[in-house]
């Protein structure tokens, strides 16, 4: 006779082993999710992002429609705060915000694995091969480009 099924007791102690390394998985995908997001928006200077990074939101660029047209309340992960009608400034209260959401979307002192900057780029420089609002950043040596790596660069 061979034992094909496993006694009550052995069980037992499988399905424990399984409880206690599920809550080890648990636990580690918590800490990644809670990472990446309080540690960036440490690491990135608000004030910075504030003078020279969000107005770039708010500037039309020949031939493109402005980022805040769509992004501002947008339903995808860069959702800017929506302007009313007429408004084209935020106030302290919405770029904290705005920065917040921002900062989730950049990793601190990697301006090419930062998806803000990826994203909207010409793909022969490595952009996505689709961006709905086009490719505002014609190349990496375009200025808005460069103000943006600057900031998650962390450099004044
Ligand atoms: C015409 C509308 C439009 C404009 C203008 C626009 N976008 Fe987008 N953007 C989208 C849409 C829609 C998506 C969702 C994915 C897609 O369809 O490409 C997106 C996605 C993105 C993403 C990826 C977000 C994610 O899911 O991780 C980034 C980053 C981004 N846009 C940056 C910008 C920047 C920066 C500007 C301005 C320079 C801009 N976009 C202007 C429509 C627009």
């Amino acid at each position: 006779m061979i034992a094909i099924k496993p006694g009550p007791q052995k069980l037992r102690v499988m399905w424990e082993a399984f409880m206690s390394f599920r809550v080890v998985l648990l636990a580690a995908a918590a800490a990644l999710l809670a990472a990446p997001n309080s540690t960036a928006a440490q690491s990135l200077d608000f004030v910075a992002y504030q003078s020279n990074v969000e107005p770039i939101f708010l500037t039309k660029r020949d031939g493109f429609t402005r980022c805040v047209v769509c992004h501002g309340g947008a339903t995808n992960s860069f959702s800017l705060v929506r302007l009313r009608p007429g408004v084209n400034t935020y106030t302290e209260d919405q770029s904290r915000k705005n920065f917040e959401v921002v900062s989730r979307l950049v990793v601190p002192g990697k301006p090419e694995d930062s998806h803000l900057l990826m994203y909207p780029l010409v793909p022969d420089e490595g952009g996505a091969a689709y961006h709905s609002g086009g490719r505002q950043w014609p190349s990496k040596s375009d200025p808005n480009w460069q103000v943006i790596a600057k900031w998650i660069n962390g450099q004044k």
